[in-house]
């Protein structure tokens, strides 16, 4: 996060507060959410994608704090449940701010996004359609909805591959024509409103030609539309997944420069096409709020493995950060509570869980005297760790922590081992 820096003892820095006084306080785990860090992307966002509309997507971290700062900074919000969109109203969103996204949604879900009077309804199957369809005509409204395309790019850090679309579980796939389908059926029904079409490549993209072949895939389903359904669609929605550094390996664009890019890639293929621009929307979550949490750990054991690598174990793990374990993300990590001249060894970071797999960093450079009681922190956990947490191994989750100007708060507290327990019947 950017407020973050080792003071002249080596001790990490946050919001103006160290991390050992943070342990002190809120205990260890903890995520430390730098809370100006998180503000400033949000605006970064904004401004560089200003004349579009920027959806945080709320999977990524959402919590009713998160979606209070949203409504400050006066963003909209992608939701993808019933208990996102329920987090979303608690906290005062906006109800047209919202965007509602799911393959499955139930009809509770979607009876309470259009009693809500949510602003986009990602509509993902005809089933999907067919239930919307229904409930918009019982409560005599029309909710706005766009159609979510699987335009057969898939998005992969580095590359992007062509899939089959038949192998998706999301969207309308638009080889198969289905899309096109979607568009006529929605069409066809007086309760609903057609804005535009939707599509998301895929997450931790650094190249956006992803970006312009899902682009000239919708847009000329876009024209299809236009030409034989005669329907002119003012929304394009480019979905979210711009990447982060996880890693020094990792060199993300500069949210203006992206917004620049992705402006081209629309203005360039509407031209070749000679159709209108659509107004766009993005919806980033991981860009946003990736980079604004560090995960603050303790060193409870150290386990040196001669001639292959020293196991420093923390007292998280998997249960905080399942995605080394599930996606063999890479992160990085720094000793957090002291300076130290020592030589730095090979280390791999890992839990306390009952499973071999229990890692948090792969491989990592820590000096040769990491010991007990040591703070270690790994950077970059705010999307996608709090968020898919689990009490595996029955390890409460541990709490956010936002820092700003000197000043801590708790904006999800640790869970206890009562939580634990609440659950339990009998
Ligand atoms: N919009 C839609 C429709 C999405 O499905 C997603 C993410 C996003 C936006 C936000 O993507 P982002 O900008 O955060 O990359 N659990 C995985 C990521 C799953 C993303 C699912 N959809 C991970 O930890 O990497």
């Amino acid at each position: 996060p950017r407020t973050a820096r080792k003071d002249d003892d080596g001790v990490l820095q946050v919001g103006g507060r160290d991390v050992a006084s943070l342990a002190q306080e809120f205990g260890t785990p903890a995520y430390l959410l730098d809370e100006e860090d998180f503000r400033a992307r949000c605006r970064d966002f904004k401004q560089g994608f200003a004349g579009a509309d920027v959806y945080y997507a709320g999977k990524a971290f959402l919590c009713r704090a998160i979606v209070r700062i949203l409504v400050e900074e006066e963003m909209n919000l992608d939701v993808c449940s019933g208990g996102e969109l329920a987090t979303a109203l608690a906290a005062g969103m906006d109800p047209a701010r919202l965007a509602l996204h799911g393959n499955n949604k139930s009809v509770r879900e979607l009876t309470r996004a259009v009693e809500a009077g949510v602003g986009r309804i990602v509509v993902d199957s005809f089933d999907e359609i067919e239930r919307l369809a229904a409930i918009a005509r019982e409560r005599g409204v029309r909710p706005r909805v766009m159609i979510r395309v699987t335009v057969g790019v898939e998005a992969h850090t580095h590359e992007f591959i062509a899939t089959a679309h038949e192998d998706q579980k999301f969207g309308f796939s638009l080889a198969g024509g289905k899309a096109f389908e979607a568009a006529r059926v929605i069409l066809e029904q007086d309760t609903l409103e057609l804005r535009g079409l939707h599509s998301h490549i895929g997450s931790q993209i650094f190249d956006t030609s992803g970006f312009e072949v899902s682009a000239r895939r919708v847009l000329t389903l876009q024209e299809r539309i236009r030409t034989e359904l005669g329907a002119e669609l003012p929304e394009l929605d480019l979905g979210g997944g711009f990447g982060i550094a996880y890693t020094s390996q990792d060199t993300p664009s500069p949210a203006g420069d992206l917004a620049e890019r992705m402006f081209k890639i629309v203005a360039d293929e509407c031209r070749g096409l000679g159709i209108a621009q659509p107004h766009l929307s993005v919806e980033p979550g991981r860009a946003i709020v990736g980079p604004s949490t560090f995960t603050l750990y303790e060193v409870g054991t150290v386990k040196p493995l001669d001639g292959l690598r020293t196991y420093v174990s923390v007292d998280g793990g998997m249960s905080d950060n399942i995605r080394t374990a599930l996606y063999d993300a890479s992160y990085s990590a720094t000793l957090a509570s002291r300076a130290s001249q020592a030589e730095p060894i090979l280390a791999r970071v890992v839990g306390k869980h009952c499973e071999a797999g229990d890692v948090v960093v792969k491989d990592e450079f820590l000096p040769a005297d990491v010991r007990p009681g040591d703070l270690i922190a790994v950077p970059g956990t705010g999307a996608y760790c709090r968020s898919m947490a689990s009490n595996y191994n029955h390890v409460p989750r541990p709490p956010v922590v936002a820092v700003r100007d000197g000043q801590a708060r708790v904006i999800v507290r640790r869970e206890t081992e009562d939580d634990l327990l609440a659950l339990d019947v009998g």
